[in-house]
């Protein structure tokens, strides 16, 4: 991408771009306004947004538990227009990063059993399947529990 992406705190002024992104992404399970207001002022949330010359690309939600030493990627979504340009790999990447910096031992996330295309993203990052929870979803789909160990 030749313009420039930065991946940046979530302000207040990006939650209508966020939540365009969410529906567009998750339809009728999408989180709602209310939730994305308070998942952005949460102590236990680490909100960011990629911003590629002010427009939003997509967000990142971080989330952590105290006294464990496990992140989990809670939500990650990318806008349809911008979507195969390296901007989930990049938001990942911050992931990483921010695991190691912070001295997280692992990574973890559920996806849907369906959802090829974010499971393979995952899996071009290092993350495997360890575990399925059947039933997860709303429509009854089942989540495929996936992690990765983050390096000393
Ligand atoms: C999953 C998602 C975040 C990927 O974002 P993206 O910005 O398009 O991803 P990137 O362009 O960085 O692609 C990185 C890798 O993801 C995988 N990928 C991306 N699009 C893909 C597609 N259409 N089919 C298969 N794999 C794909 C590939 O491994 C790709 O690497 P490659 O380009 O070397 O093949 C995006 O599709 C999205 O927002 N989906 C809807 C929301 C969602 O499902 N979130 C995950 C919920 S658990």
């Amino acid at each position: 991408m030749s313009t420039k992406l930065t991946i940046r705190p979530v302000t207040a002024n990006d939650l209508v771009s966020i939540f365009e992104i969410e529906t567009q992404s998750f339809g009728t399970e999408s989180f709602n306004r209310r939730q994305f207001r308070y998942l952005a002022k949460s102590p236990t949330c680490h909100f960011v947004v990629a911003d590629i010359d002010n427009q939003i690309g997509g967000y990142l939600i971080l989330t952590t538990r105290r006294n464990s030493k496990v992140l989990r990627i809670y939500s990650i979504a990318t806008k349809p227009r911008f979507r195969g340009l390296g901007i989930g790999e990049k938001l990942m990447n911050y992931t990483k990063d921010f695991a190691r910096i912070n001295a997280y031992n692992a990574i973890s996330l559920e996806v849907k059993e369906a959802n090829t295309v974010a499971i393979t993203l995952y899996q071009k990052m290092g993350f495997t399947s360890i575990s399925k929870k059947m039933d997860y979803y709303d429509e009854g789909e089942n989540a495929l529990v996936m992690r990765l160990t983050c390096k000393v």
